[in-house]
């Protein structure tokens, strides 16, 4: 018997990408494109269910299981490395973490450096590398408003199109890795629902690899 495949997607625009392309290869679900404040949606006829999670929470709902496989930013699996398997990169959400500062910033490597950011691990690892001594100034959002206000020396963000620094008369001074969606999956239905989840796996890799040669 074919069993229910579980899956959290990011809320917003990369979540929509994502759906589309497992709807593109089987895995639709029509009712999920009305536009309602519902969270969960299935089809029973592919079995498949979807929710929509707060994107930074996808991870949170595949390692625990109340979702089989789900669709998380690599930022996100960097910064809080939830035990599940990253089975694919679905190529899509692409950006880059970097640092980033004022124009001109020179690093006075005499001094502790701050850094502010969302995503501590991350920065903490980075300068760990660099032995360089740092003090994590933790915030939730609007990252580029403390270098401008004197609340840090740097940043380390998520930079996209670029147009966030660029407005704020900011700059990268160094990209620490790059960033991109990936597909997750819950270890305990990994090998519960082998077939399933490696079915699913294998078209969306096929679409991605046929999309990489267009
Ligand atoms: C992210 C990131 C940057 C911006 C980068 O912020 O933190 O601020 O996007 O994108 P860009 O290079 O295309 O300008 P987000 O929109 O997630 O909001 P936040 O301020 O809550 O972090």
């Amino acid at each position: 018997m074919t069993q229910f495949i579980n899956i959290a997607l990011p809320k917003g625009r990369l979540g929509e990408k994502v759906y589309a392309i497992f709807e593109a290869v089987g895995y639709g679900c029509p009712s999920i494109l009305n536009n309602n404040r519902k969270l969960i949606f299935e089809n029973e006829e592919n079995c498949v269910r979807y929710f929509w999670v707060k994107p930074s929470d996808v991870a949170i709902y595949v390692e625990r299981g109340a979702a089989d496989l789900g669709v998380a930013g690599k930022d996100i699996l960097l910064e809080y490395r939830p035990d599940v398997y990253e089975l694919l990169d679905l190529d899509v959400g692409k950006c880059r973490m970097c640092v980033a500062a004022q124009k001109g910033f020179r690093d006075d490597l005499d001094r502790t450096l701050r850094v502010a950011t969302k995503f501590s691990k991350v920065a903490k690892d980075f300068y760990a590398g660099q032995s360089r001594e740092i003090d994590i100034i933790k915030l939730n959002g609007s990252i580029e408003l403390a270098p401008i206000l004197g609340l840090s020396d740097v940043i380390v963000d998520i930079v996209e199109t670029g147009t966030t620094l660029r407005e704020n008369d900011l700059e990268v001074v160094e990209t620490i890795t790059g960033i991109s969606a990936r597909l997750i999956a819950n270890k305990v239905s990994h090998k519960f629902k082998y077939e399933e989840i490696s079915r699913l796996a294998a078209r969306v890799a096929g679409y991605i690899k046929e999309g990489a040669m267009r």
